[in-house]
């Protein structure tokens, strides 16, 4: 990154294209988004959970980039976000969608500690923030949908992921260009879980491609 907290002054969010907005997000969540992408600017900025850098493209880059997994999670669905960060893509789903239940998890206590504070302002009652690991998690809970950005390549992340997902349950893993050389390195893994893995991808016009890794269970999939 190599940009300072310093820097947060010079650097203002530039407010999405309101047309290509209106198609990731419902109007009345609107206002929520402004104030995260604002509490990003600001205190995830000065706490270093977020570069300098990104403020301008806050938006493009992290929230629509986000929010475009939308479509993929069924009405009230409970959804775990796995290595949550600053909120991303956990955060941007709780807010768009009060339907979902939404769990975000994240071991670092500053980062934690963000996230509660957002919860707050915004008054999301729909949001646990849960300090763990996600490998520490996987005897206790099930959810119908994982999520994850950067945060392990996809062999590794179906170790951790796969056992917190329900039978009918799909993980989405949000990835860049690597998503299907991912997904060739982890045919083993996969084939042992008896999962299969597909690459999604989700724009709307006038947007930045999300390119998702989903990956289902054999029952799912029609496997066996
Ligand atoms: C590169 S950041 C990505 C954050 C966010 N998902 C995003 O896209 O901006 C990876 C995050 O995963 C967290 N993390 C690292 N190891 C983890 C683990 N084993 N389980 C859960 N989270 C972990 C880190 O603390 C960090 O917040």
């Amino acid at each position: 990154m190599g940009d300072s907290p310093s820097d947060v002054s010079r650097e203002t969010v530039r407010a999405p294209d309101p047309a290509v907005a209106a198609l990731v997000f419902a109007p009345d969540r609107l206002p929520g988004l402004e104030r995260y992408a604002a509490l990003l600017a600001t205190d995830g900025v000065v706490r270093g959970l977020i570069g300098p850098r990104e403020v301008p493209r806050l938006w493009d880059r992290h929230l629509l980039n986000c929010g475009l997994l939308s479509p993929l999670i069924a009405a009230g669905a409970a959804v775990v976000d796995l290595g949550s960060g600053a909120g991303l893509p956990g955060m941007v789903l709780a807010i768009a969608r009060p339907d979902l239940r939404v769990t975000l998890v994240e071991p670092m206590a500053r980062r934690v500690s963000f996230l509660e504070e957002v919860c707050a302002e915004l008054g999301l009652v729909t949001v646990e923030v849960v300090r763990a690991r996600a490998e520490s998690l996987a005897a206790e809970r099930r959810f119908d949908v994982v999520t994850a950005r950067a945060l392990a390549p996809l062999s590794r992340l179906l170790g951790w992921a796969w056992p917190l997902v329900a039978e009918d349950g799909v993980l989405l893993a949000m990835k860049g260009s690597s998503a299907a050389a991912e997904i060739s390195s982890a045919r083993p893994d996969l084939r042992r879980l008896r999962a299969r893995a597909e690459v999604v991808t989700c724009s709307v016009p006038g947007s930045s491609v999300t390119t998702v890794v989903r990956v289902v269970g054999g029952r799912t999939a029609g496997i066996g």
